[in-house]
């Protein structure tokens, strides 16, 4: 069957209840949490919009008045659909659920890609290679150190999907260090082969089913910039590679050392870097040092901070002298002076620590 190799719609995936962030600083759907600058959705919306789609149906299961709001306040010079289920239908089922909104033809190319996931992909790329093989659908895989937290997903000599284990729980089950990197091009008629009405995996279910079948599931392995949002590290990570511009994206404001937001303050003798943000209306106190970190809106750090890798929650407070590194402070906790919180430690939102209450200790010192 001939298709005409370009994509012009697209399925995004920002239904699921994956999200360990949320209850430590944030009170917004992932999707909808501002990296960068903007919401995480727009990085995504703008790379596909510029790959050539048209027209986005954004699939979610909750809080489906965040997304709309989001739409009706911004235009991203695409059409966006939003299309809510009433009960979580999982991966697969939450691809079948947006197919009556889909315009294109059955032998068409339609683009779906998880909601978390920061990526240099070369959408065009993978849809053209998904064109030239006659593919029924096409996986854009990575190779990572660790797999066992995804799909793996080995190819033959010319490609082709061999296998696809979601979550691999033995080593035996480790065949590959390739994983399911989270955005695909499916023919849409096997879109239409998904059953309906009930949850579906589409990596533990649909793409195993379609290899049953003899179906045409291609590879295609990019290993260019490539990262899971799923945990804050790696959305500090994801946020500052944005900034420095190491991940692409064509929604980022100003690449640079850092982003500082509309109304920040920032103290002369303060230094910002690694691809810090600065929220709108946050403050950096005098002669603070803030390195590869996420201050979100409103917060207020005082003189002499050092935070590295770390998130600052909304309208938090970090009195003077604190030390923190790899650290997640909730959405207006208040921090007092002189506490030292490292690698690991959460506080949660609202909570409130006094002056030289923390401090970490390797038991030599
Ligand atoms: N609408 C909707 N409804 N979306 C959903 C649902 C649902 O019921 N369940 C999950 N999603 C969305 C999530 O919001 C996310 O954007 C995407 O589907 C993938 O779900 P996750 O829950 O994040 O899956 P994962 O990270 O454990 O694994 C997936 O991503 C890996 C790459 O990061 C799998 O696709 C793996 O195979 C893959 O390697
Ligand atoms: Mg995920």
């Amino acid at each position: 069957m001939w298709h005409s190799g370009l994509v012009t719609e697209a399925v995004l995936l920002v239904g699921g209840q994956g999200t360990r962030l949320r209850p430590l600083t944030i009170n917004t759907p992932k999707p909808m949490l501002p990296v960068a600058g903007v919401p995480f959705t727009v990085h995504q919306i703008t790379r596909a919009r510029d790959a050539g789609v048209t027209r986005i149906i954004l699939g979610t299961s909750y809080r489906a008045e965040v997304f709309r709001e989001f739409v009706d306040g911004n235009d991203l010079g695409v059409e966006i659909v939003i299309a809510t289920e009433d009960e979580p239908l999982g991966t697969g089922g939450a691809i079948r659920h947006a197919l009556p909104y889909l315009t294109s033809g059955p032998d068409e190319p339609v683009l779906v890609f998880n909601g978390d996931i920061l990526s240099g992909l070369d959408i065009a790329g993978l849809v053209r290679h998904h064109t030239e093989t006659n593919s029924d659908v096409s996986l854009y895989l990575t190779a990572v150190d660790d797999p066992r937290a995804y799909g793996l997903v080995p190819t033959d000599a010319e490609g082709r999907v061999v296998s696809f284990r979601e979550k691999p729980q033995t080593p035996e089950e480790i065949v590959t260090d390739q994983i399911n990197a989270g955005c695909y091009v499916f023919r849409r008629s096997i879109i239409d082969s998904i059953p309906s009405g009930r949850p579906v995996s589409v990596e533990r279910e649909t793409f195993p089913g379609l290899l049953d079948q003899g179906a045409v599931v291609s590879g295609v392995v990019d290993n260019g910039y490539w990262l899971d949002l799923g945990t804050p590290l790696s959305f500090v990570r994801g946020s500052c590679d944005l900034v420095l511009g190491l991940a692409p994206s064509p929604a980022v404001a100003a690449i640079g050392e850092s982003l500082v937001l509309e109304g920040a303050v920032i103290a002369d003798d303060a230094y910002l870097g690694s691809g810090t943000t600065v929220g709108a209306g946050a403050v950096i106190g005098s002669e603070s040092v803030v390195e590869g970190a996420v201050v979100f809106d409103g917060a207020v750090v005082g003189s002499a901070v050092r935070i590295t890798n770390s998130i600052i929650g909304v309208g938090a407070r970090i009195g003077a002298g604190c030390v923190i590194d790899g650290a997640v402070i909730g959405d207006g906790a208040v921090i007092g002076a002189d506490n030292e919180l490292l690698t690991g430690a959460r506080v949660w939102p609202g909570a409130v620590l006094g002056d030289t209450a923390v401090r970490f200790s390797s038991d030599r010192g």
